[in-house]
């Protein structure tokens, strides 16, 4: 079975950099792909309350054979979950339905600046991580002035910010920033919605390895030190998205796909994002 290296935190514990989300997996689905992805050797299942199939993730952990301790969960404090004694309510009710004692992560999932809670969200997370009911807290979606205010506001740095990054919005700047604060950038849809699988440089180095072009993908975003979460339901893509430490992008290669940027987003602007 494959081995994904682990990237460190500042806090002293680690994630390892390729997973598996569940966003959009139907709850009667959640169990068999999570039971699935575990055996197919992931050990990171990134969920979130919104995606509400957590009950589904505990089922499929438990399905699978894997221990508890073996297996990185994270979970997310959706918007209007924010606030001290909410969020710490969307926090328990998570364990609770997961079945688990402790959560590996817990990301505060958007910033929602209109809403100017996310500071105050921020301290309770510390608190609670404090308490135990979490390892580690990191914050997803976050610009440099979010992840700035709640750093000069709390002394505390998040130990990740989940953000969209693919091919065609490779975020250099926030991946900058992240790196200056000690702070593990995680790509979501990381694949882009298979935008740039028709790409030149993507087929390039498909064609020359004999991989497909999401493991093109995939590999670029190890080799750029992105932590990242893949998602499928169909059990051949989830090995197939994992079968990425046997080949190579070369620095040429890096560079042609840098060139696919265009700064455009599949998902919502941070800075504005406001669903409830
Ligand atoms: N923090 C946030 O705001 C946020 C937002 C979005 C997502 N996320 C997290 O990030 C995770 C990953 O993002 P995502 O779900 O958009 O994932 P993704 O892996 O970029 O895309 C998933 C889609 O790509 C397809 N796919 C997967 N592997 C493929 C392959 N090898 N070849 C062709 N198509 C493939 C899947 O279809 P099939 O299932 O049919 O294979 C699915 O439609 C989510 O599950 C969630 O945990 C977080």
């Amino acid at each position: 079975m494959t081995d994904v290296p682990s990237l460190g935190f500042h806090d002293g514990h680690s994630i390892p950099q390729l997973g598996f989300g569940i966003w959009q997996v139907s709850p009667d689905m959640a169990a068999e792909a999570v039971r699935n992805a575990l055996q197919t050797g992931y050990r990171l299942i990134d969920g979130a309350y919104l995606y509400m199939n957590e009950a589904g993730l505990g089922e499929g952990l438990r399905a699978s054979g894997v221990s508890r301790e073996d297996v990185f969960i994270t979970t997310k404090v959706w918007n209007n979950e924010q606030g001290r004694d909410k969020a710490r309510a969307s926090v328990e009710r998570s364990l609770e339905t997961i079945g688990i004692d402790q959560l590996d992560l817990v990301l505060i999932h958007w910033p929602v600046p209109s809403q100017d809670l996310y500071v105050e969200t921020w301290r309770a997370f510390i608190k609670m991580r404090d308490e135990g009911l979490m390892r580690s807290i990191g914050v997803s979606n976050f610009n440099a002035d979010h992840l700035e205010r709640i750093i000069s506001e709390t002394g505390e740095s998040p130990v990740l910010n989940q953000i969209e990054l693919n091919p065609e919005l490779q975020q250099p700047k926030m991946r900058s920033v992240n790196a200056d604060h000690g702070i593990v950038t995680q790509a979501w849809t990381p694949l882009g919605n298979g935008r740039s699988f028709e790409a030149e440089p993507v087929r390039a180095v498909a064609s020359r390895t004999g991989k497909s072009p999401a493991q093109v993908i995939v590999r670029w975003h190890l080799q750029l030190g992105n932590a990242v979460i893949l998602r499928s339901i169909n059990p051949a893509r989830q090995a197939e998205n994992m079968d990425v430490f046997d080949f190579a992008l070369t620095d040429d290669e890096m560079t042609s796909i840098a060139s696919l940027d265009v700064g455009k987003r599949t998902g919502p602007d941070p800075s504005v994002f406001k669903e409830m």
